[in-house]
């Protein structure tokens, strides 16, 4: 499987330098991998590495902020999100905060919402795929504590209006969060290349928090990111605290608590054996891979960039069904993430492009043709088809967790099946076709599915 330029695993073997990274970077993971990251009164080691690497990122988003190392994004932005709540109770009386986002924001704001508690108020994005401020503005109430914008947001790779939307939250005294999980790294390094890039760090007046994992484009290993506050005082709420019983006094920067120093050790290592200047040549071979294929699919007809892209995210759209072309790109050994319809907006594969590689291009562009013509001669499949229509008949959403598992019978979708099951294009076809929220069920069936024991 090829895992470059697209979205693919890792760096392996595309520059030579992260070669012998590898190496050092899995030395180090190891040795910490069975310390406990829960006190670092105990392993003072780690409480330096945690101090080293959030003032590393800081200091690359133009902050003098303070922050905390996190297992990924899903847990800074969740700890933004009780950060927030806990801030909008204690300092401005709100018993029941709510923030406002883009749709395009990233699931783990809902994901936090859900298990926080937390009212989150999701807003349309503007023709350029952008966070709409007047949208936002609209949103906002008596009880709304933050405002969010992605940098970029995943799904197409474009920047929010960040100026604008810090600029709102300060005028209303709320706070600011920027979700630079995926692009925080990479964006200041395309910067300093010349790229224009819009503001979006610290910079910002009126931003208060953001988010970086070290696991997207600083290349560490996964389980690093780490959420940043421009005052401290804030990210006081962030920490959890407790003492009511006959145990060890418990006091907690994150979620986790008892974890593996494994994953900030290495992250420590990989910042400091890459350094700025290997960085800066990542991004570059990031940068120039990025602009290629978006210039290549502008040359292939039946595809289009759903965005011009400002960081190095790319959705593509075709004319035929991207699902099926993205299987056809798949038997050709490039892997994409295909992305599910939303409103008028198509359905995609994506790319998350990855150093390197860059003169394999013109191969992923020859893939992507062929693949395309594939699918425009192919029949529709068919495999699905008396789901789909018994589907069209039925009241989806009352529908139980058990009648939806017989649907998934009916359809023959069994996970761990070792006999061929309808094809991913067409299971695809079937989660597009389903109202969110009863794709959502599904989706937990099949995830239910696939982690039973084995039965052999
Ligand atoms: C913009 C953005 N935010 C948050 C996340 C969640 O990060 P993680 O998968 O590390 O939890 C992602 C993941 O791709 C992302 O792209």
């Amino acid at each position: 499987m090829h895992s470059l330029p697209t979205a693919g695993e890792s760096a392996d073997g595309v520059l030579s330098r992260l070669n012998e990274l590898k190496k050092s970077d899995g030395v180090v993971e190891v040795a910490y991998l069975w310390k406990n990251a829960l006190d670092p009164t105990a392993y003072p080691s780690l409480g330096r590495f945690e101090r080293d690497v959030t003032a590393i990122a800081a200091s690359h988003l133009r902050g003098d902020a303070v922050g905390s190392f996190t297992s990924g994004g899903t847990e800074s932005l969740m700890l933004a999100v009780k950060t927030m709540r806990d801030w909008a109770r204690a300092e401005k009386g709100i018993s029941r905060p709510n923030f406002v986002m883009p749709v395009t924001a990233h699931p783990a704001f809902m994901k936090a919402s859900h298990y926080l508690d937390v009212e989150v108020r999701r807003v349309p994005v503007d023709q350029n795929l952008r966070a709409d401020v007047p949208a936002i503005e609209a949103a906002i109430d008596d009880s709304t504590a933050m405002l969010v914008g992605s940098s970029p947001g995943y799904s197409f790779g474009v920047i929010d209006p960040i100026p604008e939307i810090a600029a709102l939250a300060a005028s209303r005294g709320l706070l600011c969060h920027v979700d630079a999980c995926i692009g925080g790294w990479l964006l200041p390094l395309f910067r300093e290349l010349g790229a224009d890039v819009p503001p979006f760090d610290f910079e910002v007046d009126g931003v208060t928090s953001i988010s970086v994992d070290f696991h997207k484009y600083a290349l560490c290993a996964k389980g690093a990111s780490c959420l940043l506050f421009r005052d401290p005082a804030l990210r006081r709420y962030q920490f959890f605290s407790f003492v009511g019983w006959p145990g060890y006094v418990l006091l907690n920067s994150t979620i986790q608590s008892t974890k593996s120093g494994g994953p900030l050790a290495s992250a420590w290592a990989v910042l400091h054996h890459i350094g700025h200047d290997g960085y800066l040549e990542i991004a570059r071979h990031i940068y120039d891979a990025t602009q290629a294929i978006v210039e290549e699919v502008h040359g292939i007809d039946g595809a289009r960039v759903v965005a011009e892209p400002d960081a190095s995210l790319i959705a593509v759209a075709t004319d035929v069904d991207a699902f099926a072309v993205s299987d056809a790109m798949g038997r050709r050994g490039w892997r994409h993430f295909p992305q599910l319809s939303y409103e008028d907006l198509p359905r995609s594969i994506h790319l998350t492009v990855l150093p390197g590689n860059v003169e394999r291009v013109g191969e992923w562009a020859a893939a992507l043709r062929e693949s395309i013509d594939e699918v425009a001669a192919a029949p529709e499949p068919t495999g699905l088809a008396a789901v789909k229509s018994a589907v069209k008949s039925m009241d989806l959403d009352s529908l139980s967790f058990d009648q939806l598992d017989q649907l998934l019978d009916m359809a023959g979708i069994d996970p761990l099946a070792d006999s061929d099951g309808p094809s991913m294009a067409e299971m695809n076809d079937l989660l597009d076709s389903l109202p969110p929220a009863v794709c959502a069920k599904v989706l937990t069936l099949f995830l239910d599915r696939m982690t039973r024991p084995s039965q052999s």
